[in-house]
């Protein structure tokens, strides 16, 4: 069996913790929270090219035209659908080391192939349009960046996100940014698809508004490149389900009060986390504005023994990083449960006070 996805497979097949900081999605939501959702059920609509009032509610919270919406099925069918509408087999695909593998495994199921170029850790994960350039061949036909980063948290200033759309632009090539973590962030920056037609920006409202769920996904591209996704849909799932594109425009209704209730999660957290890095000097990390933190131990090649004793002898769960193409990391989400968070930290702290791993 072919494998295209090795960390989304462990993602969706691992045991769960007691105290689970292994997931990056925000506090799932309760139906509560978006008022009238009971209610706003029904069978009906039409959403042949993407259901209207959604692609109305996405366009408006960008500030930008319905045309350049395009709907999926969550972030991933969105990236998904970029991939498909934008490459020929043979193409080559760049994509950033460390990673989140299924933006390698789409070239792979498509025929294209994959380029990498690294977010070094001496540079703390930090984007290098240098990098990038070196990385360029003459069959690269998109340029694909997380931002904020996953595994990291590291975000990437406009300037540098600027020029790499320079270096797209030249080769006649497109950069696909997924900032499904940005409305979270805390470095608060407009969408890369709002600042030229290079940029394809995806998102969805699973990472910032604890809506998984919804499988609510888009991309914010121009008008040209958002016709070839709308045709690549054709083929891929024709269309979204209409029960949930109902509930997602009542989301977007709500979209503000689900946004103060994920930053008030995260000023929560955020303390937590630091405050745990800070007093254990065997741990290195970079500065996360995400919703993820991406710590390296030191002195450990693989730490994914570490991982699995604190999952076996503490019920607490963190990503090993070699999902990650990082071994000596682990990631650890911010945007769960708080007290969950506060206990799972302080395992993981009595678990590398033991040294015994
Ligand atoms: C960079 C990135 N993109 C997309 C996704 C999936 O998001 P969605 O639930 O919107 O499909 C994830 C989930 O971990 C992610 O890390």
């Amino acid at each position: 069996m072919r494998y295209y996805a090795p960390y989304m497979e462990w993602a969706k097949t691992r045991r769960h913790a007691t105290y689970d900081l292994a997931g990056s999605n925000m506090l799932v939501c309760s139906i509560e929270e978006i008022p009238g959702a009971r209610a706003a059920i029904t069978l009906a609509g039409e959403n042949e090219n993407g259901y209207r009032p959604l692609l109305d509610a996405i366009a408006a919270h960008y500030n930008v035209t319905p045309s350049q919406v395009t709907t999926a099925n969550g972030t991933s069918g969105a990236n998904f659908l970029t991939y498909a509408a934008l490459l020929e087999p043979g193409d080559d695909v760049l994509v950033e080391r460390p990673g989140y593998d299924p933006l390698m495994g789409a070239a792979r199921l498509l025929g294209a192939r994959t380029v990498r170029f690294d977010r070094a850790w001496e540079d703390r994960f930090r984007l290098d349009p240098d990098r990038v350039r070196a990385a360029m061949t003459p069959r690269t036909r998109l340029i694909v960046i997380t931002r904020p980063h996953n595994p990291t948290g590291v975000s990437a200033d406009n300037a540098t996100l600027e020029e790499v759309g320079r270096i797209a632009e030249r080769a006649g090539a497109h950069v696909l940014v997924d900032e499904v973590y940005l409305d979270a962030s805390a470095a608060v920056a407009p969408l890369a698809a709002t600042r030229s037609d290079v940029f394809i920006s995806t998102s969805s409202l699973t990472k910032s508004y604890g809506l998984s769920s919804l499988r609510c996904g888009w991309t914010v591209s121009s008008e040209d490149v958002a016709f070839r996704i709308r045709r690549a849909r054709d083929v891929v799932d024709g269309t979204g389900s209409v029960v949930a594109e109902r509930l997602s425009v009542l989301a977007f209704e709500h979209l503000d009060r689900l946004l103060a209730r994920a930053h008030g999660i995260l000023e929560a957290n955020r303390p937590l986390v630091r405050d745990f890095l800070r007093s254990h000097p065997e741990l290195e990390w970079a500065e996360s504005t995400g919703t993820v933190v991406f710590p390296r131990v030191r002195g450990v090649v693989d730490a994914s023994r570490f991982v699995e004793r604190l999952l076996g002898d503490r019920d607490t769960a963190i990503v090993p990083g070699r999902f990650f193409e990082a071994p000596a990391h682990f990631r650890l989400g911010l945007s769960g449960d708080t007290e969950s968070l506060r206990t799972g930290l302080q395992l993981i702290g009595e678990a590398l006070d033991q040294k015994d791993w």
